[in-house]
Parts: structure tokens; sequence; C-alpha cells
């Protein structure tokens, strides 16, 4: 199938920092439990899904450090789910000590989505699930998926309807991840969070970005405060918290009823537990020295080679990414930098941490200040004709699912 490419070329409201709440209006913020039906989150922040990051280890890290929020996991290829693959259903594991077992499924194609949701409720994996209709990647938005499905409201309102019904059997809540639109032309989010809400949908998580906008600039919280008023249903704030004051200025502006919380926390979990300090009006907040993150990087891998069954080196080749997150900021050398990515057992990890000063203060200029991917897109790539209407024709239904051999329905 031909991409369409949207030309992202002046397609900026963003850059400017909307936290421009004085400090008083900060204190005044109260936060209430957020009930998604039969699940309670204590306090209202969220780990936002992130692929090859939220793993069980380090929901797991990050919710010692904040007890009662949501952890979710990294989105589920339908799919792969259905299709029983090795690699989905390791995501789909979860460690014993996790409240709220909570996946996120991503899919296209309504059947194959109502499939996995099936599996997830007969195989009792989940405590709640969350749809993924906002990934802007555009391996994803070029099959019709993530930021790009809730523009054909006939396939985007198909696939909740038939995940919820599936759900609703065990009561299981749903929600529904969003962006603000394709572009500034093609924006959903207010459409799609009403969707979502007739639907059943228990709450909505809007990335107050466009698909086009993909990582770039400041996320523009005013389209948050937009969705609070148009809907009933509980809206989760989500893009560009950094810090516990960001997230206490997102309430304030918005009126949102929680923060879900991506990139700021890489090799930062301990950022659930300033938030959590934040929104019971304390001002404790946690800068561990390089000693005390050592000691979370080591539980990391510890965790992490359960997550692989033991495999060491699988293990610590996905501690790499965090690693270099952890280590943000702090006075490490690039020769130090680069023998953790050489790392090939938990010996090695280990012998390398001994290498260390842990009385290395946490470095003042990274705290609270943006980690992670920071980019535009290039442009944003769709089915061929894809923005020409609002719902999809036979022709086109056919060319997205025709020959899935998995979909019975086709
Ligand atoms: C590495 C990475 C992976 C992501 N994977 C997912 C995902 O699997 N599902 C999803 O809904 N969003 C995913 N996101 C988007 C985040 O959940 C979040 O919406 C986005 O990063 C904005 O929040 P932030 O500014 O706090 O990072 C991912 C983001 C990043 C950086």
């Amino acid at each position: 199938m031909a991409d369409l490419v949207v030309d992202v070329r002046g397609d900026s409201n963003v850059g400017e920092d909307p936290r421009s709440v004085a400090s008083g209006a900060l204190k005044d913020v109260t936060m209430a439990p957020v009930r998604l039906g039969p699940v309670t989150v204590n306090t209202p922040v969220v780990l936002s899904p992130m692929a090859g990051v939220t793993n069980w280890p380090f929901r797991v890290l990050c919710e010692e450090y904040g007890p009662d929020g949501l952890y979710v996991a990294e989105m589920i290829t339908a799919r792969a789910l259905v299709a029983r693959n090795p690699k989905a259903l390791r995501l789909c594991r979860f460690a014993p000590s996790e409240r709220i077992r909570s996946l996120q499924l991503y899919g296209v194609n309504p059947s194959i989505t109502e499939q996995a949701a099936k599996i997830v409720v007969d195989e009792g994996m989940a405590d709640h699930v969350d749809l993924n209709f906002g990934c802007p990647v555009p391996k994803v938005t070029r099959r019709g998926g993530g930021s790009a499905l809730p523009w054909k409201t006939d396939i985007f309102t198909e696939l909740i309807q038939r995940v919820v019904k599936v759900c609703e059997t065990a009561n299981i809540p749903v929600t529904a991840k969003i962006r603000v639109g394709i572009d500034h032309e093609h924006e959903t989010f207010l459409e799609a969070g009403r969707i979502a809400q007739e639907e059943g949908c228990k709450a909505v998580t809007l990335h107050a970005r466009t698909t086009a906008e993909y990582y770039g600039g400041h996320s523009d919280w005013s389209r948050i405060g937009e969705l609070k008023q148009t809907l009933d249903i509980p809206v989760f704030g989500n893009g560009d918290i950094w810090g516990a004051d960001d997230a206490l200025a997102m309430v304030a502006q918005t009126g949102c009823d929680g923060v879900a919380i991506g990139r700021g926390c890489q090799g930062r979990p301990w950022l659930f537990a300033d938030i959590r300090h934040a929104f019971e009006g304390s001002d404790e907040r946690i800068n561990p020295t390089l000693g005390e993150v050592c000691r979370v990087i080591e539980r990391h891998a510890r965790l992490l080679t359960e997550f692989y069954d033991g495999d060491e080196r699988m293990a610590v080749h996905d501690l790499r990414k965090h690693v270099a997150w952890y280590l943000k900021g702090f006075p490490v050398g690039g020769a130090t930098r680069k023998a953790f990515m050489e790392c090939e057992s938990l010996a090695d990890v280990e012998r390398e941490i001994g290498r260390l000063d842990p009385e290395v203060r946490f470095p003042e200029r990274v705290v609270d200040k943006p980690r992670g991917r920071v980019r535009f897109a290039k442009k944003v790539h769709l089915p061929y004709g894809w923005l020409d209407s609002r719902t999809t024709t036979h022709e086109e239904r056919e060319a997205l699912f025709g020959d899935d051999p998995m979909d019975a329905s086709y």
C-alpha cells in the first residue's frame, strides 16, 4: 500500500513552555483517586507505556517509589498476541508485586484486536486494558494504526466497541490513549474522546501533540484542558512532565484528573515518589547520589535477568539504554560509558559500578530537564487516500485487512 505523506512544515503550535501557572496556584492542587470501573488508582499518576522500556522490571522499580499509581506495560501488538508470539507473551508478564496488571493493546483490525482482548480475558492476563491510538511511528501509521486510526471513525468506534464488549464480561476496564490528531488540519482528539466515552472507555489519556509533532517542541497542554471540558470520564494529561512541579502545573492549568509520565522517568524511576509527594503537598524530592543510582542499576539488572529467564546477556543488553539514562549528567567519562555498553554479564556491570565514585551528587543541571526523544516527524506516513474521508470504504477495508489470514470475517 502506498504512503500518503502529509507535509508538516509550519505545523507547530508548540515550542512555548505552558508552565505559566503562578507557584501559589500549585499549592492548591489536590488530587482525588481515579476510578476505572473496579480498579482504583489512588495516586492518579500513570507510567505511560513505552515500547522497549516499560517491561515488568522497570515497572516494579517505578511502583516501589510510587505504590499507588498505574504502571502500564508497553504496547502488545494484537496480532502477535493472537499468534502467541513468544516475545509478545513475555511482554504480557507481570511481577507478583504489581498491584494493577495493566496491558496496552495495539491493533488496527477490530476483529483481531477483539481476539487479542479475548485471550487477555480468558487467560486472566490483566486487570486493565489500554488501547493505543497514540503511536506516531511510520511503520504503525502507514498501516492506519496508532495515532492514524481515530481519523477513521468507523474502524476506531468498532475496535473500541469490540474490545470493551469482551472486557466487560470479566469486568476489566478499558481506556484509550490518543494524540491531538494527525496534524492541526486533521485534529481528532475531541471526537475520539467522545467516541471512547460513548463506547464504554473508563478514561482517556491525551498526549497533547499531533502525529506530525512526533516528540518535538513542547506539548500543548491547553488541548488537555479542552478535552477535560468535553468529557465526563477522567482525563489523564500526558506530555513533557519532567519533574513534580510540571505535574502540578499541568493539573492546575488543565484540570486533568491525573498525569501520565513517559520520558521523564527514563533513568529516574524515583520521579513517581516526587510526584506522589507533590500531590500530597510535600516539597520532598529525591536526588540520589551516584552510589544510590548504582544500587538501582544493580537491582534493575537483576530484575531484567529474571525477566529474561536467567539470560544475563539479554538482560545486560536491555539494560544498556537504561544505564545511559541513569548516568545522564553525572561526571562519568566516555570510556566508562562505553565500558557499560560493552557489558555482557551481571559481573561486568558490578565491575563497572565498582569503578564509580558513590559520593558524587545528583547533577543539578539534569534535574527535571527533558530527556529521551525530542524530534519532530520528518513526514507522516498514512495509507493511500487516508485523509480523503472520515470513514473507510469497502475497498479501503479490503486493502487494510483483506489478505489477513487471522481475520475470519474477511
Ligand atoms: C521510547 C518510547 C516508546 C513509546 N512506546 C509507546 C507505547 O508502546 N505505547 C504508547 O501508547 N505510547 C508510547 N510512547 C509514548 C509515551 O507513552 C508518551 O505518550 C510520550 O512519550 C509523551 O509523554 P512524555 O512527554 O512524558 O514522554 C512511547 C514513547 C517513547 C519515548
